[in-house]
């Protein structure tokens, strides 16, 4: 792929007439393309200039960086999400202050030890403030490569953005290196764009872009589709008996590996399944209320959720439950809190577990 050597001319001249007027482009000292690098992972560049202003204005160096309340750090990050990324940076410039005497290390091998920086940020401190000739890969990057390239292969593999740094590593100019890797992120932002067509008629790199020229920029970048998230149904019952309540463990496997949850059947039940689910377990049901619906989006599957409240004989000791090898344990809701913390996919039914019984309205009785 060494013929792709020949976009680096063109995208130089390219940048030096377009590139966007950009604060951390002004003084891109480490820290200043440290902190803007970490902003602009979540939030667009026109978002991130007051948020950057501010910063700089309240933190000027690593020194304040290190020293700041963890309080006053997160007011300065309000509204940029992601608060572990403003908490990386604060260990970070601690480790920096420590083992640096304050300076950002000029090493790429370093900058990527250090907590919150990978290899995309390694990549653009080291080239954009200390002139070393490594590449950034952002999506912008990848984007333009995988088309000037006609690379089809799965954008969302590490494998392929493995791949293409690797290429570029081969490319790099020796001189230059931060203004090469920002001029493929500002025509990937500008003129590559992710959303919609691309500008091709613009592009300096159109006479060998790959995809242009073989009608093919509607396919590449190449993504494998999201998988649809299976939907489950189910009914979960929260069985009380004497001020506790009814617990399940999950499989060591799988979805919420080895963790405690409300009880529960496949699918939509009626009040008479529940009540011989709970006959079965061998608990005497006294009474039986529905619970309001629910649902829980994980990343490849929804869980949507019916929910009954049962009351238990406090004596019918006779239960099935004790025999399961610890599958199922009546607890108290002080034991929800730290031994059996309960995932948040059941948030909407905490509050249920921890009623007082008498809460529940006494007509419902069998
Ligand atoms: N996106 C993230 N970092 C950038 C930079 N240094 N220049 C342009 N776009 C960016
Ligand atoms: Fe992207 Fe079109 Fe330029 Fe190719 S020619 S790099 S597809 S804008």
């Amino acid at each position: 792929m060494n013929d792709v050597a020949t976009i680096v001319r063109p995208l130089l001249e390219w940048y030096d007439t377009n590139k966007r007027n950009l604060a951390w482009r002004e003084n891109p000292t480490p820290y200043h393309v440290w902190i803007s690098e970490i902003m602009l992972q979540q939030t667009r560049v026109e978002a991130v200039k007051g948020y950057y202003e501010r910063f700089l204005a309240q933190l000027p160096d690593i020194e304040h960086l290190a020293y700041v309340e963890e309080e006053r750090l997160l007011k300065l990050w309000e509204g940029l999400g992601y608060y572990n990324r403003a908490r990386n940076l604060k260990k970070a410039a601690i480790l920096i202050v420590k083992e640096y005497k304050g300076n950002m290390p000029a090493s790429y091998e370093q900058l990527i030890k250090l907590p919150g920086i990978g290899t995309y940020t390694a990549g653009a401190i080291a080239s954009i403030a200390f002139g070393i000739s490594v590449p950034a890969v952002d999506g912008n990057v990848l984007r333009v490569i995988t088309r000037v390239t006609a690379n089809e292969a799965d954008i969302t593999l590490e494998q392929t953005k493995r791949n293409m740094t690797a290429e570029l590593t081969k490319i790099m100019p020796k001189t230059r290196a931060g203004a090469f890797n920002q001029a493929l992120m500002d025509l990937g932002a500008m003129v590559c764009i992710p959303n919609g067509e691309p500008k091709c008629t613009i592009c300096p790199l159109a006479s060998q872009c790959k995809a242009y020229l073989e009608n093919k920029t509607d396919k590449i970048p190449y993504k494998t589709p999201k998988k649809a998230r299976t939907i489950e149904e189910k009914t979960l019952i929260v069985i009380n008996r004497e001020g506790r309540v009814l617990l399940h463990k999950r499989p060591e496997k799988g979805l919420l590996a080895g963790m405690y949850e409300i009880p529960s059947i496949l699918g939509f039940q009626t009040k008479e399944n529940v009540l011989s689910y709970v006959k079965e377990l061998g608990l005497k049901p006294i009474f039986i209320e529905a619970l309001p619906d629910s649902k829980h989006i994980f990343t490849h599957k929804e869980w949507r959720m019916k929910a009954y409240f049962v009351k238990a004989d406090d004596l019918a000791t006779n239960t099935n439950i004790t025999d399961t090898k610890m599958q199922y344990v009546f607890v108290t809701p002080e034991m929800t809190e730290d031994a059996y913390p309960i995932p948040s996919a059941f948030s909407a039914y905490e509050q249920f577990l921890k009623l007082p019984v008498n809460e529940f309205s006494k007509n419902q009785s069998l």
